[in-house]
């Protein structure tokens, strides 16, 4: 059985109602299902909490049916603090795939899953995870729009996105936690061992959020005398003015549609084929 979310609507047809009660609380309501395996294809971001909260209501209304659940959830959100720097901080990508998995997910199937840094399937957090990576199509993509190209990452822990392709990687360090109420860690250093002069440069990573790492990276390649620069990630999120900034700095910025936006040039379908 096939339950889709209302905001996979841009992929396949929906046949969940999402509602919100006066309070806030949110009101879900699936197709009947009886002891059959069951696909939910719903989006946990943007909105991460509610659209988490939503995926528990449909993923227990689903236990309850007797239905083994594949979630198919194109970015998984949480993902990113997989270790741990300070005492006392959550472990959120352990406890986002405990919480899955206790809420009736057998197995998540998602696109390039930020712990796992590579393709494949593996077990994390109590949770099946299949990560199927977008790297192939951003290459290509980015291979029409500017020719002969060669493809980097900004980071270590993207280099499986590259490799294949006889891409290098540079070094990025994070220093500590800023402080305020945002916490991130400021990038300290971004290093190049690796020519790039006269050359097409694709910069690709798994995802784009305050555009900072790219910024830098296009930063970089240029005072190496980069030709053309590109940036792609399989995530977009563009937080604040990051889309503008990114486009002014580069010739080009594109992402897939795992999270829509204005530069969300590659489909994601291809890739979920098979369970589509
Ligand atoms: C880091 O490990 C990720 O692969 C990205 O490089 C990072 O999350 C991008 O974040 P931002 O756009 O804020 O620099």
């Amino acid at each position: 059985m096939r339950i889709v979310s209302p905001n996979f609507s841009d992929i396949l047809e929906p046949n969940v109602e999402i509602k919100r009660f006066p309070d806030g609380d949110d009101y879900v309501c699936i197709p009947p299902v009886k002891n059959e395996p069951s696909l939910l294809f719903h989006r946990l971001y943007p909105n991460q909490d509610v659209s988490l909260m939503q995926a528990m209501l449909m993923l227990s209304t689903l236990k309850k049916g007797g239905s083994p659940t594949t979630l198919v959830s194109p970015y998984l959100p949480y993902a990113r603090q997989d270790k741990i720097f300070k005492e006392g901080e959550a472990l959120s990508a352990e406890i986002i795939c405990n919480l899955l998995a206790h809420a009736g997910a057998k197995k998540l199937v998602t696109i390039d899953c930020h712990f796992m840094k590579r393709e494949g399937t593996s077990v994390y957090g109590g949770l099946e995870i299949e990560s199927i990576s977008a790297n192939k199509l951003l290459i290509e993509h980015a291979r029409k729009k500017a020719g002969e190209i060669e493809v980097i990452s900004p980071d270590i822990g993207a280099n499986y996105l590259v490799k294949e392709f006889g891409g290098k990687s540079m070094e990025k360090k994070r220093g500590e936690y800023v402080s305020g109420r945002e916490t991130y860690r400021k990038i300290e250093s971004l290093e190049r061992s690796f020519e790039v002069k006269g050359k097409n440069i694709l910069i690709l990573d798994d995802m784009i959020s305050t555009g900072g790492t790219m910024l830098k990276a296009v930063e970089n390649v240029k005072k190496g005398g980069a030709k053309k620069v590109l940036c792609a990630a399989t995530h977009g999120f563009f937080l604040k003015d990051s889309l503008q900034k990114l486009n002014a700095a580069c010739d080009s910025v594109f992402v897939t549609d795992s999270i829509p936006s204005p530069v969300s040039e590659v489909s994601i379908r291809p890739l979920l084929k098979k369970y589509l």
